[in-house]
């Protein structure tokens, strides 16, 4: 399994060892969660933290924008060294030009469902995406409890990344512990992000090799 701890639930005033832990660790990416208080309802951090962080970061970032209009800012986000990009297919009105921006910015598309949208929206646009990022909580905070009709969201996107031959991998965000992690293995994720479990533990390496194995 893959693993993308979220810096959401990091100690925002000591993001360094925080990140320092992070680049011992087994992760495979780190995972940025913008907010702006428009499209969700909470506000994190910008473009300013992004940068910082992707200078000490040793993990590719995947970057999460809960924000509308995310197009406006493909260029910016390429230059803080962005690897993923994720849009909400809720936040954009043009999603196939989107992706297309993203493509040509250079970094990996990703396409995020919230909890109430279906899978079957992405039928015309799977095969142009590198990942399909799953919300399993309602986006706007950590620590929230995992909705369980996220499963069979898997499912359902597995098939239709296997009956249209994209090569598209699952991401899914929110409640992820060692046991929604391991449903969500068998359900056929390939990478797992998770905040609280990773960083309000005492030993967040652990939780990490945790969610690796799984
Ligand atoms: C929620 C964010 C998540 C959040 C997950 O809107 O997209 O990435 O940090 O936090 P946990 O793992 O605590 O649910
Ligand atoms: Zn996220």
């Amino acid at each position: 399994m893959k693993v993308s701890p979220s810096l959401l639930a990091a100690n925002f005033a000591d993001l360094s060892s925080d990140i320092t832990m992070i680049n011992s660790s087994e992760a495979d990416y780190l995972h940025m969660d913008v907010m702006d208080g428009v499209f969700v309802p909470n506000i994190s951090f910008g473009f300013p933290v992004i940068d910082a962080v992707g200078k000490i970061s040793r993990k590719p970032l995947d970057v999460h924008l809960m924000i509308v209009e995310p197009q406006k800012w493909v260029n910016q986000l390429r230059d803080s060294g962005a690897e993923i990009m994720n849009v909400h297919l809720e936040a954009c009105l043009h999603l196939d030009r989107t992706v297309y921006s993203i493509h040509q910015a250079g970094m990996k598309a990703g396409v995020t469902l919230n909890p109430a949208t279906p899978v079957s929206l992405l039928q015309d646009i799977i095969g142009e995406l590198d990942l399909v990022l799953l919300m399993s909580v309602n986006p706007g905070f950590g620590g929230q409890a995992f909705i369980y009709n996220t499963l069979k969201k898997v499912r359902e996107l597995r098939e239709l990344i296997e009956k249209s031959g994209s090569k598209a991998i699952i991401e899914i965000d929110g409640g992820v512990t060692e046991t929604t992690g391991k449903l969500l293995a068998e359900a056929g994720a390939d990478i797992l992000v998770a905040g609280s479990f990773v960083f309000k533990s005492d030993d967040p390496l652990q939780r990490i090799k945790i969610l690796k194995n799984l």
